[in-house]
């Protein structure tokens, strides 16, 4: 495996960056402060032809890879990390399973729209009760003639309120475990499917994160996504791809909180000289620098395993837990270098610091990370 950039994901960097700095950066602040969803911003990239990357242009999308839309994801993160998850979670997680498990007929009418974004995707998995175990999915679709009738309810789900097409996953046959989950296509405004109260988070609050309801909401059969039963593998397919988004999303916050602290560092002068001369704090930057560019690899390279048509899954959690962990890492020491200054609302190294934190917990756990990781390595257990 061989890992490059070339000249047209540097040109992709390039763009994402510009918009990033003159759309997102100005409002970010007010986005967090005011748990604000970027409408505007959203639509902008959209008619860039930035929401469906890595879609062949027959459905609409850019016709770009895997690691063009990492790099978007990544440029967007790197001034807001809710505009970057907003990105990601469209294109990994309500878009990709349509593109990839979709029929002909679901691709026209759901993944074109999807991918030119006209229309915002969102992902329904996660409950209160099936959070990291997510075969223990309680939602029920039950066949009633030509509908599967949908009761339950999903939490967490990011885009939610905002998106108009959903992937949504539940049980077709309780008896069956993880092969008894279906997964389906659902409309907003489909009757008897509504919102919970959009979460008052700790950080990304430029995205917006809500439940799901269903009170025996009619899908049409033909939006039954692959075959009854696929509905996990299909999530679990669909999350090896998403980790590759979140793992871009954190890298990106790192590298805003580095190049934040790297110029303040050089600017701010105690005993006598930039402390960025200090050696405790030159020592913590080249650290920075280090666990930054080896994350940077990590999801790179992911990326480029699944654009190949290679397995990723174990890669992509590989590349999900360790940027997201030295995230958290890189973000500390970034506020550490501001002292006093970096813990003040208002200046983005604060923000950071809070965006960063969501990275080790969704679309897996770390620690689930490390569960795929090590049954990649050793298998599962006899029984
Ligand atoms: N691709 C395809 N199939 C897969 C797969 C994959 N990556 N991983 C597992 N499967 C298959 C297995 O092969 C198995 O099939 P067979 O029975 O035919 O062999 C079946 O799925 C069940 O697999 P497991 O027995 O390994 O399943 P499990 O119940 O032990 O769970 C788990 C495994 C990895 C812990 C899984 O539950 C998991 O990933 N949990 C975390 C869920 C998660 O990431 N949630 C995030 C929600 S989305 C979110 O956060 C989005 C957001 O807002 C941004």
């Amino acid at each position: 495996m061989l890992f490059k950039t070339t000249d047209t994901h540097e040109e992709i960097r390039k763009k994402v960056r510009e918009f990033a700095e003159t759309e997102v950066k100005p409002i970010a602040f007010m986005l967090d402060q005011n748990n604000e969803f970027p409408t505007e911003v959203i639509k902008k990239f959209a008619e860039m032809g930035m929401m469906g990357i890595p879609y062949p242009k027959e459905y609409g999308g850019a016709g770009l890879d895997t690691l063009s839309y990492a790099i978007a994801v990544e440029e967007l993160s790197r001034v807001d990390g809710g505009t970057g998850v907003i990105l990601s979670a469209h294109v990994s997680l309500g878009t990709y399973p349509i593109y990839a498990f979709g029929t002909e007929e679901q691709k026209k009418k759901y993944l074109i729209p999807l991918a030119k974004g006209e229309k915002l995707g969102a992902f329904g998995l996660t409950e209160p009760n099936a959070g990291s175990d997510a075969g223990g999915t309680e939602t029920t679709a039950e066949l009633q003639g030509d509908y599967y009738i949908l009761n339950g309810g999903k939490i967490f789900i990011t885009n939610a309120d905002k998106a108009d097409t959903y992937v949504v996953f539940a049980s077709t046959d309780k008896e069956l475990g993880t092969k008894g989950i279906s997964a389906f296509i659902v409309e907003k405004g489909w009757e008897g499917f509504t919102f919970g109260d959009h979460y008052d988070k700790m950080g990304i609050r430029s995205s917006s994160t809500a439940e799901l309801i269903f009170n025996n909401v009619k899908v049409p059969k033909e939006n039954l996504l692959g075959k009854e039963g696929q509905g996990f593998k299909i999530a679990m397919a669909t999350l090896d791809g998403g980790r590759i988004g979140i793992a871009s999303q954190a890298l990106g916050i790192a590298q805003g909180a580095f190049e934040n602290a790297v110029e303040y560092a050089k600017e701010r002068v105690q005993f006598g000289k930039p402390i960025a001369f200090q050696q405790v704090i030159s020592f913590k930057l080249a650290d920075m620098a280090t666990k930054i560019r080896a994350a940077r690899f990590l999801v790179y390279s992911s990326a480029e395993l699944k654009d190949n048509h290679e397995p990723f899954g174990m890669e992509s959690a590989m590349a999900k837990q360790y940027a997201s962990d030295i995230c958290l890492e890189v973000v500390n020491d970034a506020l550490q270098i501001f002292g006093g200054n970096g813990y003040l609302k208002g200046m983005e190294v604060e923000r950071a610091y809070r965006d960063a934190k969501i990275c080790t917990i969704y679309e897996g756990t770390n620690e689930i990370q490390r569960v795929v990781i090590a049954s990649h390595i050793i298998g599962k257990m006899p029984r």
